[in-house]
């Protein structure tokens, strides 16, 4: 087994974006893009990753060991370009892997599969490899130089003649480097060009001046685009969305209209689900088997357990946990929140920070009054309970197994098992008295038309 190391150039300042945000946590698919780049590095198999960062960039490190603990974070201090980025990662260079590839932070489509092909010329003996691909408008790329079929050199844009710029075949930006060569090649980059900068892709003539092999790849245009706009966030983002329904449509999920459903790169299905339209699932959440999510509904950060039904026009937010057939209704919100199997919130309720028994049914209307203004406090509802239309439950407070709440009712005490509990103003009914109140309110009025 070749043991490989990939570096991730993620100094990049990204102006384009317009953002406070570096560009390369910015999200396709409720991940950062960094995030996939990592993804797609490890599960090509990179026996170690560095990741090469801006000076002030302590966000971006973090999300680098939120997801790859084990990556090595190097902070290139002024951006003199691609090369000089990936000898900011010098010390990993130095201990010696068999291949390097190298990956850009905003290039968040790239598959595990295209960092395979990308390898492959390194295993035939070539000392680099290039991604190349035939974008639409191959303005500000670098162009493929060949001769005899034979990759000879890089041209960036800048410097590029007016036949080279006829070129179709663009640098995709990856590159994979012969690991005992990659130090000795990179050293030999000057900036001796337009912009002033280090460029990776002189390597590539470099290599060729000594004796050595350059190979290219040639990958689909999907594969490889890279994220310099707002614009261009949104291409990636359709991208993936189409990957990820196409997923999940094999997977034995049902999308009734997949362009309208919205998935995380992390959602997860059980078998014949279904899903209605214009429905979006934030990071975090699992859908087991025979569960339907109805037309407009949100969901982030929940687990929906089998045969459970949601929505349609529900939101189920971050710790919402619904068990077997739980029903969650129109207009219903839960967040933080345990249903237990069987339990029904059918229509136009808040449940936060409560746990609902198995069987419960809560009426519509139903709040738990969870916000002091200051702390969060819990509702616990037991099995086989009943919450009358229209109830107010406020914390901290407990319902009993099996207890009855009056429609309508304010509940500020705990109320025990199998108690009806009502809490509201009693009933008063005054024979006559509205045809005298009428009689009296309209005493010198002219007769209603
Ligand atoms: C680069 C390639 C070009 C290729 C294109 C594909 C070079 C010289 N050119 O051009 O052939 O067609 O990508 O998109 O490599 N970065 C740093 N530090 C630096 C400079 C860049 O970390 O000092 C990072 C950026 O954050 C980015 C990546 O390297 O992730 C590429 O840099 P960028 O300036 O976008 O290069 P391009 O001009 O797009
Ligand atoms: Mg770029």
């Amino acid at each position: 087994m070749r043991q490989l190391l990939v570096i991730v150039l993620a100094a990049g300042e990204g102006t384009r974006m317009r953002s406070a945000r570096p560009k390369v946590l910015h999200a396709v698919a409720g991940r950062p893009m960094v995030a996939h780049v990592l993804d797609a590095a490890l599960e090509a198999g990179a026996a170690h990753v560095a990741v090469v960062i801006g000076p002030d960039h302590d966000a971006v490190a973090a999300e680098v060991r939120r997801v790859a603990p084990q990556a090595e974070v190097f902070v290139q201090a002024e951006r003199r370009g691609t090369a000089h980025a990936v000898l900011a990662a010098r010390a990993a260079l130095e201990r010696g892997f068999d291949d390097v590839v190298v990956m850009y932070g905003d290039t968040p489509l790239v598959q595990p599969e295209t960092i395979a092909a990308l390898r492959a010329p390194l295993t035939e003996g070539a000392a680099v490899a290039v991604l190349g691909f035939r974008p639409p408008d191959p303005t500000g790329y670098g162009r493929l130089v060949t001769e005899g079929g034979e990759l000879v050199a890089i041209r960036e844009e800048k410097e590029a003649s007016a036949e080279e710029r006829a070129i179709g075949l663009c640098n995709a930006g990856l590159m994979a480097l012969d690991g005992r060569a990659a130090l000795d090649l990179l050293g030999r980059v000057d900036d001796a060009n337009a912009k002033q900068e280090f460029y990776l892709t002189d390597v590539v003539a470099i290599a060729r001046a000594l004796g050595g092999r350059a190979g290219v790849c040639e990958v689909a245009a999907e594969d490889v685009a890279g994220v310099n706009s707002r614009a261009q966030l949104a291409e990636a983002e359709a991208i993936f969305q189409r990957r990820l329904r196409a997923r999940v449509l094999e997977a034995g999920v049902t999308l009734v209209a997949p362009e309208t459903v919205f998935l995380s790169a992390d959602t997860s299905f059980g078998r014949d689900v279904i899903v209605e339209p214009n429905v979006c699932f934030g990071p975090g959440v699992r859908v087991e088997d025979g569960a339907t999510i109805r037309a407009f509904s949100h969901v982030e950060g929940a687990h929906v357990g089998p045969g459970a039904i949601v929505g349609p026009f529900a939101r189920l937010r971050p710790g919402a946990e619904l068990g077997q057939g739980v029903h969650v209704g129109n207009f219903v919100e839960i967040k933080a929140s345990d249903l237990a199997p069987g339990a029904k919130v059918n229509h136009l309720s808040y449940v936060g920070d409560s746990s609902v028994g198995a069987n419960t049914n809560i009426g519509a209307g139903t709040i738990t009054c969870n916000y002091d203004g200051f702390r969060k406090h819990r509702t616990v509802i037991g099995a086989n309970a009943f919450v009358g239309t229209n109830s107010l439950l406020v914390a901290p407070v407990s319902v009993g197994d099996g207890a009855y709440i009056g429609t309508g009712s304010v509940i500020t005490d705990d109320v025990p098992a199998d108690a009806l509990a009502i809490g509201r103003a009693r009933q008063v009914n005054k024979p006559g008295l509205a045809a005298r109140l009428r009689a009296r309110l309209s005493a010198g009025l002219a007769p209603k038309k």
